[in-house]
């Protein structure tokens, strides 16, 4: 349904796009329960309306009926159309857009092309630097005497900036485009008011920072001595955003295809020295605090993440500050732990004192979430006293908002309720006044995200029991939406024609599921986006958007078997109700009259006694 791009790279391309990711770098997006919540940006308003759901990967806005998956969001905001978006988003994920077709934006495609043109000319020359420059003896002593073996210094692309301020200028530039690209790559400085450049990195260690796919998209350069600033980095470029990127990242995934779980790590040497003995899992974020980006896209790539602080002062506070954005990140079947080194060492010291194996040993001590959550809240409050438990409560609902519902959720409830000896549901129903905007629905009709505006544009904000209920066509599509796996009930043709609203978008969503039982909600947007059917789109974003209060799916498939059986029966009624009103005017056929009959007698069954 999607004119000339196949449907299957649809499905790939939204696939590999984190919804979270696209729209939290266009607008600000924040935690509240299972979703993210935000100010619309396709209408005015005050308090936030619009949705997104990591789940599904689709968004949703309560306000203005603004919904769609990652291609509809790019369309509505970029104002692109389809194929321009698919482009856009492919160009993202590292993906061509199969057959000829225009580029969405050729200027800024071919921009970033040439810078990573001229990153990777930059790599290589650094890289030859190390090898061939006359100066290159301190650079490699240097890495000798920090115990680098050459195998390492090649498996992450180590290189030389020898010194001299146009080193790098008399090597790369070669025109006059070559110039301005190279300071938009954040290589070369223009030196104030004049045409004149210099180069950023000079005399120092380079390291390159790859991309996921293995592209040069920066730098980062140490001196040899005890210089300031003993580190430089790359500043952000169009193809470099420091608080997404994570050093070490492709290599690990270069050296194993098969890692199940990350360790974060401050350096760069770090990094590189763990690999050297055999850890090819430690990756560095760039000098900032580990962002929920990052967590985001470590968790799409493996289950389990371990922090490695300094055991001093400073470590306690970048864990703080970790474990701040890694709370709402705890999806159930997620795991994050702390590790703290003894005072005095980084893991690059470490390894080399204690070898793999006393790191191994180190990692599997590293605190669980939960541990490091409540001994944190245990140090900082006095749990014999009466209000010394009411703080603690008080303090740990608060961190804890952010936590998605789930297992994880309900176990931490289940240990602060024994710390402070009051039972969970005390602790829900005051953690419920505290956070009124993660109310969930707690009956089994399906209402439209309780507490949440309806979806149509200006009628605003109706109150719970004000909420359209569904029909069971719309409830069936909704459980669909809600969890694709459970088309496994429907049988084929055990629905029919549905000659009823919606009808038609429940057989044909059915049918998609049991061609592709595993697409995600965005997913199946996508079969729906384009050009062929603007309706069915609309009612497969805005039913997407209906919040069922329970995600179990035994408890979903039960629900969906009694509204098929709904359905069922609203199908004969409606048969039989055509067949009266016809004999009533007319012969029926004697097919007619065999339905007839066998539906007043069907009904009968049915009657109460
Ligand atoms: P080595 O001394 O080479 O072992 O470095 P380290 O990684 O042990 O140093 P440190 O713990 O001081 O720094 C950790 C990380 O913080 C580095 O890898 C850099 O990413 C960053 N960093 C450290 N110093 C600087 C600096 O002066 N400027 C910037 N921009 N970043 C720095
Ligand atoms: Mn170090």
């Amino acid at each position: 349904m999607t004119g000339l791009i196949p449907q299957n790279f649809i499905d790939d391309l939204l696939d590999r796009t984190d919804i979270v990711e696209l729209i939290d770098g266009r607008i600000s997006l924040r935690k509240t329960g299972r979703n993210y919540s935000a100010i619309c940006p396709f209408h005015k308003e005050k308090t936030p309306s619009f949705s997104v759901s990591p789940d599904k990967q689709f968004y949703y806005c309560f306000g203005c009926g603004a919904g769609g998956n990652a291609i509809g969001f790019v369309m509505e905001f970029e104002h692109l159309d389809f194929r321009s978006a698919v482009e856009e988003l492919a160009r993202k994920s590292g993906l061509e857009v199969p057959q000829d077709s225009q580029p969405a934006n050729p200027m800024l495609q071919q921009k970033q092309k040439s810078l990573y043109e001229h990153l990777d000319r930059a790599r290589q020359y650094y890289q030859q630097q190390l090898r061939e420059h006359p100066q290159r003896q301190s650079a490699v002593a240097y890495l000798k005497k920090r115990g680098l073996t050459g195998e390492m210094a090649k498996a992450f692309g180590i290189g030389f900036a020898p010194p001299g301020w146009n080193n790098l200028q008399k090597a790369l530039v070669n025109s006059d485009t070559d110039q301005p690209q190279l300071i938009d790559a954040g290589l070369l400085i223009a030196k104030d008011g004049s045409e004149e450049t210099y180069d950023r990195f000079r005399d120092r260690i380079i390291f390159p920072i790859r991309d996921s796919r293995g592209r040069t998209i920066a730098f980062g350069g140490r001196v040899l001595g005890n210089e300031k600033p003993k580190y430089l980095n790359s500043p952000e470029t169009p193809v470099f955003h420091k608080s997404k990127e994570l050093y070490g990242l492709y290599e690990a995934r270069q050296a194993s295809n098969r890692i199940t779980r990350i360790i974060i790590v401050e350096g760069y040497m770090d990094v590189i020295s763990l690999s050297q003995f055999g850890i090819h899992n430690a990756v560095a974020t760039l000098g900032t605090a580990t962002s929920k980006e990052h967590l985001i896209k470590l968790f799409r790539m493996v289950s389990e993440v371990v922090f490695c602080f300094d055991g001093d002062a400073a470590g306690r506070q970048a864990a703080e500050r970790a474990l701040e954005n890694a709370v709402p990140c705890m999806e159930d079947g997620r795991q994050i732990r702390f590790m703290f080194l003894p005072e005095g060492e980084d893991p690059d010291s470490l390894v080399r004192n204690e070898g793999k194996q006393g790191f191994d040993e180190k990692i599997n001590e590293a605190k669980s979430l939960p541990d490091f959550f409540f001994d944190r809240l245990l140090e900082q409050t006095d749990t014999t006293s009466l209000d010394g438990k009411a703080r603690l409560s008080k303090l740990a609902l608060k961190k804890m908002q952010p936590l998605p519902n789930g297992l994880l959720r309900q176990l931490m409830l289940e240990q602060l309720a024994s710390l402070t000896s009051l039972s969970v549901s005390q602790l829900q129903n005051f953690s419920a006044t505290q956070e009124s905007h993660k109310r969930e629905g707690n009956t089994g009709s399906y209402t439209q995200g309780a507490g949440q505006p309806s979806a149509r544009p200006g009628h605003r904000k109706p109150s719970i029991r004000q909420q359209r209920v569904q029909s069971p066509v719309e409830q069936a599509i909704a459980l669909l939406l809600h969890m694709p796996q459970l088309v496994k009930l429907i049988k084929d043709k055990q629905l029919g024609e549905l000659d009823i609203p919606n009808g038609r978008l429940l057989l044909d969503l059915v049918q998609l599921l049991k061609s592709s039982p595993t697409l995600t909600t965005g997913g199946i947007i996508g079969h729906w986006q384009g050009v062929d059917d603007r309706e069915g789109y609309q009612e497969i974003a805005r039913l997407s958007a209906i919040e069922l209060p329970i995600n179990n799916e035994q408890h979903l498939a039960e629900k969906l078997k009694g509204v098929l059986e709904l359905l069922i029966k609203q199908k004969q009624e409606q048969n039989l109700n055509q067949l009266l009103e016809k004999s009533a005017l007319s012969e029926l056929s004697t097919d007619e009259k065999r339905e007839l009959a066998q539906l007043l007698n069907q009904n009968l069954k049915q009657m109460p006694k």
